[in-house]
């Protein structure tokens, strides 16, 4: 029997086999975050296609915190429960568990779409989306580590068998642990103790609304390859705590918007984000004959390589006693099994390679050694903008293709 497919326990949380649907964001929401019918097809793809803990895209917590990306899932009301309810009897009904990640993009969004001046711990310039944050105050921080723990509540409520507090890429949690955009000189700021004190707070929050028996986890970055950001050094201290804290599992990810594309390695998708993204659509030719040539030589983009983030899981995981996930491309079954066999990470956690085909836990159970069909061209990305989660692998017009 294969290391890959043995069950394991987290807490109550029964998982038949270490493959876990890595959150993903799915565009596949209203505007005011309800799941609609598409995610409940894709979902039931993912359960019958055989991962055993899917994870949600990130769900916002409060409404300011919603993505510039389209159709982000919601859990800011408790108007939301009944709607995850049924979502959740789905996916149990396929023989799949799931968690809700819920998150708040902080600086990482735009005005229009947080309708507000998007917050950070500190007023450090996006230069992606180019939105320069309002430094939260002590009120826009109790308010944002209860709304943490309002929306841990509401996704137990719900039915999901656990929570994962996004902590990764570049987002409110991440700013506040990042030496890069956390710049406070108060007791949220400074050495890794204050950093760190949003995450133990929105911990023992969470903890009060959903009991010590439910899983509670995070993704967290294994750094954030900017010059100024988190280390790897940092962050195995980072987990450490975590872990004592009470945790029940971290997923070791990496990067922010605004580094070379590092958390998702691959070829960046210069035309469509030209064609999709707000702040760089132009009609012009000289601009996008421009863009079309710089976009990759200034972002750099990357390169694509199997398991890009298995070093900094395995510093992590040889410093905590906690079930560590790996997530960063894995689209080797061979390699997945290695891991899992030689005790490098407890979980394999892949996004792009089940939006490619999201039966591919099922095939690597039946004996297939063939890698994931996903291409790291990194459309699926660039598209998010505008429309829902989907492989574009190989079309050059996704606007014109039948979803
Ligand atoms: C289309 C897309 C949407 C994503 N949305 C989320 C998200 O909502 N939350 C999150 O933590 N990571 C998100 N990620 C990052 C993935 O979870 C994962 O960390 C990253 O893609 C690397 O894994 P992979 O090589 O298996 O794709 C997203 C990635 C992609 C490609
Ligand atoms: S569009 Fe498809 S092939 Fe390209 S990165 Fe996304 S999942 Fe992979």
């Amino acid at each position: 029997m294969p290391k890959l497919f043995e069950e394991t326990r987290i807490k109550s949380l029964l998982l038949k086999n270490r493959i876990v649907r890595s959150a993903t964001h799915e565009g596949m929401s209203d505007e005011a975050g309800f799941p609609g019918k598409e995610l409940f097809a894709l979902y039931e793809r993912l359960a019958r296609g055989g991962a055993g803990l899917i994870i949600t895209g990130y769900a916002f917590v409060s409404r300011e915190g919603n993505s510039n990306f389209k159709g982000m899932q919601g859990i800011d009301r408790d108007e939301h429960i009944p709607a995850y309810r049924a979502l959740v009897d789905h996916v149990h009904s396929h023989g799949a568990k799931i968690a809700m990640q819920i998150a708040h993009c902080g600086r990482q969004t735009t005005r229009k779409a947080a309708g507000t001046q998007p917050i950070a711990p500190s007023p450090v310039k996006d230069k992606v989306l180019f939105v320069t944050p309002m430094q939260m105050n002590e009120d826009d921080i109790e308010r944002i580590i209860e709304a943490f723990a309002q929306a841990a509540r509401r996704a137990r409520e719900s039915g999901f068998d656990a929570v994962q507090i996004h902590g990764a890429h570049g987002y409110l949690v991440n700013q506040f642990l990042s030496p890069y955009t956390n710049r406070r000189k108060d007791r949220w700021g400074g050495p890794v103790e204050n950093r760190m004190r949003i995450v133990s707070e929105i911990y023992s929050r969470c903890r009060k609304q959903i009991g010590h028996d439910f899983p509670l986890m995070i993704k967290i970055n294994g750094h954030d390859n900017m010059k100024k950001g988190l280390k790897i050094d940092e962050a195995v201290i980072m987990a450490q705590v975590i872990a004592a804290m009470g945790f029940d599992g971290i997923e070791v990810s990496c990067g922010i918007f605004e580094d070379n594309q590092s958390t998702i390695r691959g070829d960046l998708p210069v035309e469509a984000i030209l064609d999709e993204w707000d702040m760089y659509k132009r009609k012009n030719p000289v601009y996008r004959t421009f863009m079309r040539y710089l976009g990759r030589k200034i972002v750099k983009p990357a390169p694509f390589s199997q398991a890009y983030n298995l070093e900094t899981a395995m510093a992590i995981k040889k410093a905590v006693d906690i079930p560590v996930s790996v997530v960063g491309g894995m689209t080797d079954p061979s390699s997945m099994e290695r891991i899992i066999a030689g005790r490098a990470a407890d979980y394999i956690s892949m996004s792009r390679a089940l939006i490619a085909d999201p039966e591919f836990p099922e095939k690597i159970r039946t004996g297939s050694k063939a890698l994931s069909k996903c291409i790291h061209c990194n459309l699926c990305t660039a598209y998010l903008a505008t429309k829902p989660l989907r492989c574009y692998r190989g079309k050059r017009s996704p606007a014109n293709q039948a979803v």
